[in-house]
C-alpha cells in the first residue's frame, strides 16, 4: 500500500503535541530541493499535518544526516523514511500516531529507521553466489526433509508465541519470548558442538536470536540465512499469530527438521530471529551492516513474514522490491520443484520487512509472501491477529521452500563467488541520497 495522500480519520485525542522540546537538538541543514511531481508535494503535506506541526520543521538532506549523531535512546527522536527519499525526524508519539492512523486507513504505516544506518548513496553488492539458470541438483537429500512438513509443530509454535500479551521491542515480554525462542533453538541442537544459539543485542531491550549449524566443507564461510522478525505490535494486546509467529514458526520448524535430520551442510547456515523490524527494521539493520562490516559473504537470505493468511486467491507471492531477482529467480524454481504449489509475484511499494535491510547492505535477498499485496490479512498489528484466523496448510508451503532453499543452497558445490551484477538494490532505493527535503515554513507548510 503506497502512502495515500488523504488523512480521513485520526483517532480521537491523539493530536501531535506543540511541544519545543521534540525538536531536534542537532543542527539540520537544507540543500537544494525541487518536487518532480505534484502527487509527491501532496503526499508531503498531509505527512507534515500528520505528524508534524512541532518537529518536522526541519529535515535534513540524507548527505547531511551521515554527520549527525546516532541517537542512544530508542525513544528519542528518530530520522525515519516513509516513502524512498522521503525523510523525517519523528518522536515516538508521532511515530505511534503515524502508524495507528495508517492502520485506520486499512493500510501499513510502513517507516524505515534511517538514524543509525542512513543511506549516503547506493550500497555496492556485497560478494554473493552467482544463481543465474542454476537448476536444483539435491532431490534426494531434499524430498525425505519435505515429507516431513507438518502443521503440528508450527501451530504449537504459533500456539506459545502468540500467548504472550506483547513481543514489544521494548518489553519484559518481548524479552521473555526471544528467550523463549532461544531455548528452543537449544533444545533441539540437544548439546551439539556444530549449532550455536546466540542472542545478537541492540540498542533497545529486545534481541534478536541467531542459531547457527557451521558449515562443514570449503564453503563454510558462506551463509545461507533464513529468518523473520520475532517482535509484535499493536495498541493493546498484540499476539502477532501471522505477524509474526507464522514466519518465526516456520524458521525454528525448519531447523528442527534440518538439525535432527542429522545433515552436515557444506555452507554454514544460519537462523535468524529479527528483534524490532516493527520500529523500522532495526534489528535486522544491525545485524545485515555488522554482517557486512565484517566482510561477511552471504550466499542468499530468505525472508519469512506473514506466511499463513492466504487472501483472495491461494498462492505463494514473491516479493520483486527490495530483493534480488537471480535469488527470487532460483527459489521460485524451487517452489515449482518441490512445493508445486501456485506463485505470483507483487510489490510491496516500500521497505515492508527485513529483506529490505539485507538489500540495504548489498546482499541478496527474497521474500515469498503470504498472498496478493491487497488482500493481506487485515488484522495485523491489532489484538484480532490470532491463531483462529490463520490457516497453518498454507504455512506448509512456506517451510518446505525453506527446507529446499536451506538444502539445495547450503550443499551447491563451489560456484562463483561475485557481486551480483542484478542486485536490485540501485534501482529500488531510488532518490536516497539524491532527494532533499527543505525546512518548511511553519505558518504555510511551503518550503
Ligand atoms: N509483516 C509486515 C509487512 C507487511 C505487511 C508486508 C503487509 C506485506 C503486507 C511487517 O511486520 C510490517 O508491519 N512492516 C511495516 C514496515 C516496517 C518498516 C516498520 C509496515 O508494513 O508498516
Ligand atoms: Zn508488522
Amino acid at each position: 500500500m503506497n502512502f495515500t495522500p488523504v488523512l480521513r480519520k485520526k483517532r480521537a485525542g491523539s493530536a501531535v503535541r506543540d511541544d519545543e522540546s521534540l525538536k531536534p537538538a542537532y543542527p539540520t541543514k537544507t540543500f537544494e530541493f525541487s518536487w518532480n511531481d505534484s502527487s509527491d508535494e501532496r503526499l508531503f503535506i498531509v505527512i507534515h499535518s500528520t505528524i508534524s506541526r512541532s518537529l518536522l520543521v526541519a529535515s535534513v538532506s540524507l548527505t547531511g544526516v551521515a554527520a549527525l549523531p546516532a541517537r542512544a535512546e530508542p525513544e528519542a527522536t528518530r530520522l525515519i523514511e516513509v516513502r524512498p527519499g522521503l525523510t523525517y525526524w519523528s518522536n515516538a508519539t508521532q511515530r505511534k500516531e503515524l502508524s495507528e492512523n495508517a492502520h485506520l486507513e486499512g493500510r501499513c504505516g510502513g517507516f524505515l529507521d534511517l538514524t543509525d544506518y542512513p543511506v549516503e548513496g547506493p550500497t555496492p553488492p556485497a560478494p554473493s553466489i552467482s544463481l543465474a539458470g542454476r537448476e536444483p541438483t539435491a532431490q534426494a537429500k531434499v524430498l525425505p526433509l519435505i515429507a516431513q512438513a507438518d502443521t503440528g509443530n508450527l501451530l504449537a509454535i504459533i500456539t506459545k508465541l502468540s500467548a504472550y500479551e506483547d513481543r514489544n521491542y521494548q518489553t519484559a515480554n518481548g524479552v521473555a519470548s526471544a528467550n523463549w525462542i532461544k531455548g528452543e533453538y537449544e533444545r533441539i541442537a540437544k548439546g551439539r558442538a556444530d549449532i550455536h544459539t546466540a542472542f545478537f543485542p541492540h540498542r533497545f531491550k529486545q534481541p534478536s536470536v541467531i542459531a547457527t549449524i557451521d558449515g562443514t566443507g570449503e564453503q563454510k564461510n558462506e551463509i545461507v540465512v533464513i529468518g523473520g522478525h520475532i517482535d509484535s505490535i499493536s495498541p493493546g494486546k498484540a499476539p502477532g499469530a501471522d505477524d509474526n509467529a507464522s514466519g518465526t514458526a516456520t524458521v525454528l520448524e525448519t531447523f528442527r527438521i534440518l538439525a535432527e535430520s542429522g545433515l552436515r551442510p557444506n555452507r554454514t547456515i544460519q537462523f535468524m530471529g529479527y528483534a524490532g523490524e516493527e520500529e523500522g527494521l532495526l534489528g535486522s539493520q544491525d545485524v545485515a551492516t555488522a554482517y557486512r562490516k565484517e566482510k561477511r559473504i552471504v550466499a542468499g537470505a530468505l525472508q519469512f513474514d506473514m506466511t499463513m493468511f492466504p487472501g483472495a486467491t491461494p498462492k505463494i507471492t514473491f516479493i520483486t522490491d527490495y530483493t534480488n531477482r537471480d535469488l527470487t529467480k532460483y527459489v521460485q524454481r524451487l517452489s515449482d520443484e518441490y512445493v508445486k504449489a501456485p506463485w505470483a509475484e507483487d510489490r510491496c511499494g516500500y521497505a515492508c520487512s527485513d529483506h529490505a535491510s539485507w538489500n540495504k547492505s548489498g546482499y541478496a535477498s527474497v521474500f515469498p509472501f503470504e498472498s496478493a499485496f491487497n488482500s493481506y490479512n487485515p488484522d495485523i498489528h491489532t489484538p484480532r491477529d490470532t491463531m483462529d484466523k490463520i490457516d497453518a496448510g498454507h504455512g506448509l508451503h512456506y517451510l518446505k521452500l525453506a527446507l529446499a532453499f536451506a538444502v539445495e543452497l547450503a550443499e551447491a558445490g563451489p560456484v562463483v563467488t561475485e557481486a551480483n551484477p542484478h542486485s536490485s538494490r540501485g534501482s529500488l532505493w531510488p532518490g536516497l541520497g539524491k532527494r532533499t527535503i527543505p525546512i518548511l515554513d511553519a505558518a504555510t507548510q511551503r518550503p
